[in-house]
């Protein structure tokens, strides 16, 4: 394990994180139109940081100091990792930062056009998710973890549990932008699609909440486990709750004379903890792919002969 590598894996996460605060706030201060003009900025490497150009053209930075960050750590990697799938990984962060930065100048190129813009939101979130994976794959813990014993018969495997709110809550993250783009704050959002997004809501609830209160359960005084199944429980309350305030700001957002405070920090809180729930979530299912082995039934036959025997010889107590 290089500890100096992860604690730059963890920076560019961290700074990811950042950026993606940035990108919000250039949305919900309606500045995603402060210069029509890219890859300069009103003709300009560095323009005067005025108005909305202050947030749209100081996402651009924090884009392209992410974008560096992003290079130097496919080089770092390649260099110390041996693991070729972490390598390929890093490979793939950088493809997905490229994608990015060109979706970012498609939509200003374009005017903000809504699938442009929900695209630029939703690829985000996923790059987010690889550069939070790359920290979780360098960690100490991940080296360190140890298989558990087979899940016992008759219970639904967490495997399966952690990908379905994975997959529940990545659909959610898709329609939680396709209705902020669809609307700016001088308009009223879409009532199908705010309908959509509380069945959403309703959905993760179910999803992640079955999965984080199995994870308790099921692997009390594990904190390999135990740790980001919390947190996510925790970020999920949180996102709820930003979630009703978010609906009440922009309810009444229309009828004031610009983008205010109120609702702007409302709904970035809501973008980022969505970041947050997201890539918890991908932390969580992650270690459980780690450390509790495949259901038995997926296993080919000779490997799950040698699983039952193994089982067998396990105490009981520890299977479940
Ligand atoms: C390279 C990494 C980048 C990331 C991770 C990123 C991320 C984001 C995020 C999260 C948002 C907010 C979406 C939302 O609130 O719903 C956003 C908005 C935006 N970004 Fe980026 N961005 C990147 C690069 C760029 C670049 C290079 C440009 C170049 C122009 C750009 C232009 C924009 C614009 C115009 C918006 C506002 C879109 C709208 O209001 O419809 N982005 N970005
Ligand atoms: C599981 C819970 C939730 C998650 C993960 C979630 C996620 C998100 C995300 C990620 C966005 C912005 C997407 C982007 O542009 O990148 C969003 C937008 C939004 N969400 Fe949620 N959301 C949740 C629950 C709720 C609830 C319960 C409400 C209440 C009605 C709500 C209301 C909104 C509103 C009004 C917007 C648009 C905000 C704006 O226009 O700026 N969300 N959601």
């Amino acid at each position: 394990m290089n500890k100096a590598l992860n604690r730059f894996a963890i920076l560019v996460a961290c700074a990811t994180f950042c950026l993606i605060i940035a990108g919000a706030l250039v949305t919900s201060h309606d500045a995603g139109l402060a210069t029509p003009d890219w890859p300069l900025s009103n003709g300009q490497f560095f323009p005067k940081m005025v108005g909305n150009l202050f947030w749209e053209h100081g996402h651009r930075m924090v884009a392209t100091t992410v974008g560096l960050l992003t290079i130097g750590l496919l080089i770092y990697i390649r260099v110390k990792e041996k693991r070729q799938w972490v390598r390929r990984l890093a490979v793939f962060a950088l493809l997905a930062v490229i994608a990015q930065g060109l979706l970012g100048g498609l939509t200003v190129k374009l005017m903000l056009p809504l699938p442009v813009s929900t695209a630029h939101a939703t690829l985000a979130q996923l790059f987010f998710c690889t550069t939070v994976s790359l920290a979780v794959f360098t960690s100490r813990s991940w080296m360190k973890a140890r298989p558990l014993p087979v899940e016992g018969k008759g219970i639904l495997p967490l495997r399966y549990l952690c990908t379905a709110a994975l997959v529940t809550i990545f659909l959610q993250l898709i329609i939680g932008a396709t209705l902020r783009h669809s609307a700016t704050w001088d308009q009223h959002l879409p009532a199908e699609l705010i309908l959509a997004h509380i069945g959403g809501a309703l959905a993760v609830v179910v999803a992640l909440g079955s999965a984080t209160l199995t994870v308790l359960r099921r692997h009390k005084g594990n904190s390999f486990l135990t740790r980001p199944a919390t947190l996510a429980l925790m970020l999920l309350f949180v996102q709820l709750f930003l979630g009703v305030a978010a609906y009440i700001s922009r309810l009444r957002s229309p009828d004031d004379p610009q983008p205010l405070n109120p609702m702007v920090g409302i709904t970035v809180a809501h973008v980022a903890c969505g970041a947050l729930v997201f890539a918890t979530t991908i932390v969580l299912t992650l270690r459980v792919f780690k450390v509790l082995p495949a259901p038995v039934h997926e296993l080919e036959p000779a490997r799950r002969q040698a699983r039952s025997l193994d089982s067998i010889q396990t105490p009981r107590g520890m299977l479940h």
